[in-house]
C-alpha cells in the first residue's frame, strides 16, 4: 500500500479532514463538519475554540472509520498537516487547557476604533506605517489588534497573562497544541505563513519583532514559537491517529498556493472560500505593493529552506455573501441553489451588490465601508440579486488582479482558481468574462488540504512526499474562456466601481 498523508483543513465555515495517497495525490477518504459562527454584536464575529477542536476530532474519527470500511489500515497514515483560517485570534490557559474567550474571527470589526486611533497617531496618519516590517496595513483584519482587544477587555485574559498562564495563538497553534497533548505537554508553535498575518512578525528577520510587540503592547512570552511550514512539530497524543507526526503547517491561502504547485516566481492562484484570496509567488523577494496588496510570507518548506514570499489581494466577502443570502435573507435554502437562481436570470439587470459587510479589504482597506445594493427597480427579483452577488465576487477579483498586474508589471494571462465556490460553473464563466481571460480550475478542488499534506509528507523524518519539480503530481484541469467582448465587460466593471464608491461614502 502506498503511504498516506492526511490534512486538517480548518476554514472559517467548516473543518475537513482528508487523506491523500502520497504517490498519486488522490483523495482516499474525507469528512467535513460545518462550524457555527456567532455575531454577538453588530460587526462582531466569533467562533467557539472547543467546537473547532470537536470538529477536528469528529472529522478525524469519521474519516478513519471510512478508511476501515475500505479495508485500509490507518497505520498507513504517515503524517498529518494542518492548514487553517488565518488571523483568527485565540487565548487559552495552559494549565486548565480552557479557552479564555471565544476565537475572534478575522472578519470581526470590533477593533475599528482601535485601528482608527492607531492610524491617527501614525506619522502622516499613514495606515502603512508598519508595512516595511510586516508587509501589512494597520487594519481590523490582523491578529495584533484582536489580541489587544482581548488584553484590554477580558479580565480572564489579563489575569492569565499576569500569572504566566496565557497562551496566544492563531487556529493552527490551538489545534497543534491540543493534538500534541494540550495541558499535558502540548507544543505551542506556529509557522511563518501564519505568523506573518499577526502584525507582530517581522517578515525580513523571520521572527517576532520586539518593537512591534511594544507598539501593540503585547507580552512576548505568550507568543508561540515560530517554525518552518514543513518539519515535525510533535506527535498526536490521542485519537485513532496517536503517534502520527504533525509535520506540516500553513495558513490556508499559502497551502492552496502549494497545492496548486505555484512554486515558481510569477505563478498565482485565487481561492474562493468565505473570502477570496489571490496570491502571487514573488520568490525570495518581499515585494512591497503600491496598489493596496499585502506582502506576506507564502511558506518555508523545511527548517533549512529559504522562505518564499507572495503578494496577496484579500477580499473579505466571497462565499460569505451566499451564506448571507441563505441565513439572513432566506433567498436560497442551500448554498448550491444560488447557481440555479442566477442562471435563471442570466443577468443582474443593472443591479450591483457590494457586500462590504466587514468594510472593504484590498485594494481599498476601508473599514468604514458598508454593503449596498443599488440599481433596483420593480422588475428586480431574487434571481437578479443572486446573479449580482456572484458578479460581486468576480468584480472584486478583477480589482485585485488589476492591482497585482500593476504591481508586478507582468500581467497574468490566465487565472488558476480553487476553493468551494469554484464548483459553481456559472461563477467560473462569469469570472472569465469579467477578467477577459481564461480561468483554469483543477478537477481536484481540495488544493488547500493537498498543500498541507504535501508540506507534512515532505518534512524531514517523514519523507514520503517529494516536492522535487520532476515528481509533482499531475493535475487535470478545466478551462473557462471569456464569452463576452471586452467593451461589455468594461462597461459592467465601470458600473461596479461606481457602486464601490457609494459603499465607501454611504454616510455622506
Ligand atoms: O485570511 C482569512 C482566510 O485565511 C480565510 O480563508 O477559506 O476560510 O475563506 P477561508
Amino acid at each position: 500500500m502506498d503511504p498516506l498523508v492526511a490534512a486538517i483543513d480548518q476554514g472559517t465555515s467548516s473543518t475537513r479532514f482528508l487523506v491523500f495517497n502520497a504517490k498519486t495525490a488522490k483523495v482516499i477518504s474525507h469528512h467535513q463538519v460545518e462550524i457555527n459562527q456567532s455575531f454577538p454584536k453588530e460587526g462582531w464575529v466569533e467562533e467557539d475554540p472547543k467546537e473547532i477542536m470537536q470538529s477536528v476530532y469528529e472529522c478525524m474519527e469519521r474519516t478513519c472509520e471510512k478508511l476501515c470500511q475500505l479495508n485500509i489500515d490507518v497505520s498507513n497514515i504517515k503524517a498529518v498537516g494542518v492548514t487553517n483560517q488565518r488571523e483568527t485570534t485565540l487565548v487559552w490557559d495552559k494549565e486548565t487547557g480552557e479557552p479564555l474567550y471565544n476565537a475572534i474571527v478575522w472578519l470581526d470589526l470590533r477593533t475599528q476604533s482601535t485601528v482608527e486611533r492607531l492610524i491617527n497617531k501614525a506619522p502622516g496618519r499613514n495606515k502603512n506605517h508598519l508595512k516595511h516590517k510586516t508587509g501589512l496595513p494597520i487594519s481590523t483584519y490582523f491578529s495584533a489588534v484582536k489580541l489587544r482587544w482581548l488584553l484590554d477587555n477580558v479580565d480572564e485574559v489579563r489575569q492569565a497573562v499576569l500569572s504566566g498562564r496565557a497562551m496566544f495563538g492563531t487556529v493552527d497553534s490551538w489545534i497543534i497544541w491540543c493534538l500534541t497533548g494540550g495541558r499535558n505537554g502540548g507544543v505551542h508553535c506556529t509557522d511563518v505563513s501564519n505568523a506573518s498575518r499577526t502584525m507582530l512578525f517581522n517578515i525580513h528577520t523571520m521572527d517576532w519583532d520586539p518593537e512591534l510587540c511594544r507598539y501593540f503592547d503585547v507580552p512576548m512570552e505568550i507568543l508561540p514559537k515560530v517554525r518552518s511550514s514543513s518539519e515535525i512539530y510533535g506527535w498526536m497524543k490521542s485519537s485513532s491517529l496517536a503517534g502520527v507526526p504533525i509535520s506540516g503547517c500553513l495558513g490556508d491561502q499559502s497551502a492552496a498556493l502549494v497545492g496548486q504547485m505555484c512554486f515558481k516566481e510569477g505563478q498565482a492562484k485565487n481561492t474562493y472560500g468565505t473570502g477570496c484570496f489571490l496570491l502571487r509567488n514573488t520568490g525570495a523577494k518581499a515585494v512591497m505593493s503600491d496598489h493596496g496588496l499585502l506582502t506576506t510570507v507564502a511558506y518555508k518548506l523545511g527548517k533549512d529552506e529559504p522562505a518564499c514570499y507572495a503578494l496577496e489581494g484579500s477580499v473579505a466577502i466571497a462565499g460569505a455573501v451566499v451564506r448571507w443570502l441563505k441565513d439572513n435573507m432566506g433567498i436560497v435554502q442551500s448554498s448550491s441553489e444560488i447557481e440555479k437562481l442566477a442562471a435563471a436570470a442570466g443577468t443582474s439587470y443593472g443591479c450591483y451588490f457590494v457586500p462590504a459587510f466587514s468594510g472593504l479589504y484590498a485594494p481599498y482597506w476601508e473599514p468604514s465601508a458598508r454593503g449596498i445594493i443599488c440599481g433596483l427597480t420593480q422588475f428586480t427579483n431574487r434571481n437578479h440579486l443572486a446573479f449580482a452577488a456572484l458578479e460581486a465576487v468576480c468584480f472584486q477579483t478583477r480589482e485585485i488582479l488589476d492591482a497585482m498586474n500593476q504591481d508586478s508589471g507582468i500581467p497574468l494571462t490566465q487565472l488558476q482558481v480553487d476553493g468551494g465556490m469554484t464548483s459553481n460553473r456559472l461563477l467560473m464563466q462569469l469570472q472569465a468574462d469579467i477578467l477577459c481571460m481564461p480561468v483554469v480550475r483543477p478537477t481536484m478542488s481540495e488544493t488547500t488540504a493537498l498543500g498541507a499534506a504535501m508540506a507534512a509528507g515532505a518534512a524531514e523524518g517523514v519523507d514520503v512526499w517529494s516536492l522535487n519539480p520532476g515528481h509533482l503530481p499531475q493535475v487535470t484541469s478545466e478551462k473557462y474562456e471569456p464569452q463576452i467582448n471586452s467593451d461589455e465587460s468594461e462597461f459592467r466593471f465601470a458600473r461596479w466601481k461606481k457602486a464601490v464608491q457609494k459603499a465607501m461614502n454611504w454616510e455622506t
